[in-house]
């Protein structure tokens, strides 16, 4: 099969073209033909180098969708459609940069829909990591007010439409004006321009704080993401779009206003069930959930795929196509 592998980090165009046996699935995981892909943040970490613990040569790609080929334990019927995603898929063993990957058959959900692959393929990581970061991380209600920290982000809009459309009001942010209207035609009820200090811009629209925010840029925002929220409220931190894995200094007392709840998401495949991810495709199947998708790419556009994230070009969830 031809696999884009990762030998070094580097740049966009670190990654090889290579031909490499088709995986033979073992007992308990599931071949898979992959059809489209969606790109994360965490592979483009993996290439600059910020994953210490992904042992290089590696094919990454934490997600797929595609067909099931052979699933030797009987879990999953062959031409199957699948979505496969995480479970240290292209971090601890050979992931989705290719024509074909193997998966524990945990990880692999079946899924009925017409939709297109270069739609699909968008839609497995993020929406188990924005259902998470609502549900498990943030345990939203309908009535409530959710800032969204990132919000032209993929996992931001996605947020944002699965929160709209579970009767929160939402305000999300993005550093730049010329960004205003991507927001807005999300949904959101408020756009702010993140300048980094947020507080007392949101205590004037919600005096009393927030009720949630959901971090994506990470350290760099996350103590004035503290001040935004009502006491009882949850600040979880899901991203790290600043690019800063640790803060300088942190004073719990001082930080953490009195009542305010900090938490963080970093969840797997078991944060969402068969049935809601299959209940979210079926929304958007419907047009009933309305994902942005960023740019699709061909498979050997992959090179060319990173270098769009590496200068946040996507405005969604960008895919790269393989069938
Ligand atoms: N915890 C989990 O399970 C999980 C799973 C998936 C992803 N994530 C994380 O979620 C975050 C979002 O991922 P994504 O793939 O959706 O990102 P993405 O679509 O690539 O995000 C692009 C946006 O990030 C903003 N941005 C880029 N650099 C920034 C900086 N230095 N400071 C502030 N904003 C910056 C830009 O917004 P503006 O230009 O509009 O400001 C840009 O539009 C990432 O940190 C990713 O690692 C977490």
């Amino acid at each position: 099969m031809k696999a884009w592998r990762l030998h070094e980090p580097g740049g966009p165009g670190a990654f090889v073209l290579e031909d490499l046996p088709t995986p033979g699935p073992e007992p308990g995981w599931v071949l898979i033909k992959v059809a489209a892909f969606g790109l994360n943040r965490s592979e483009w970490f993996t290439r600059i180098g910020e994953s210490p613990t992904v042992k290089l040569p590696r094919v990454l790609g934490i997600e797929c969708v595609g067909t099931v080929v052979r699933a030797p334990s009987g879990e999953l019927e062959e031409g199957q459609r699948v979505a496969a995603m995480m479970g240290g898929m292209g971090r601890e063993f050979d992931g989705s940069y290719a024509e074909y990957t193997s998966v524990p058959a945990a990880n692999v959900f079946p899924l009925e829909t017409e939709l297109p692959w270069d739609v699909v393929g968008a839609l497995p990581e993020m929406l188990q990591t924005c259902h998470g970061s609502l549900h498990t991380g943030l345990g939203v209600e309908p009535g409530e007010t959710l800032l969204i920290r990132g919000g032209t982000s993929s996992i931001g809009l996605t947020t944002l439409a699965m929160a709209k459309a579970a009767g929160l009001r939402v305000i999300s942010t993005s550093r730049s004006d010329a960004k205003v209207d991507v927001l807005r035609k999300a949904g959101a009820d408020e756009v702010v321009i993140d300048d980094g200090k947020l507080g007392p811009t949101i205590r004037h629209d919600c005096p009393a704080g927030v009720d949630r925010v959901l971090e994506l840029i990470g350290t760099t925002t996350l103590l004035d993401s503290l001040q935004c929220v009502r006491p009882g409220g949850v600040v979880c931190m899901t991203g790290i779009l600043g690019g800063e894995w640790e803060l300088a200094s942190f004073r719990p007392m001082g930080h953490i206003p009195t009542g305010v709840r900090l938490t963080s998401y970093s969840g797997g495949a078991s944060d969402i069930s068969r049935e809601d991810l299959q209940r979210y495709v079926s929304l958007v199947e419907r047009g009933e959930l309305t994902i942005r998708t960023g740019p699709v790419w061909s498979f050997d556009q992959l090179p060319l795929a990173h270098q769009a994230m590496d200068e946040n070009r996507a405005n969604g969830k960008m895919v790269v196509v393989v069938e």
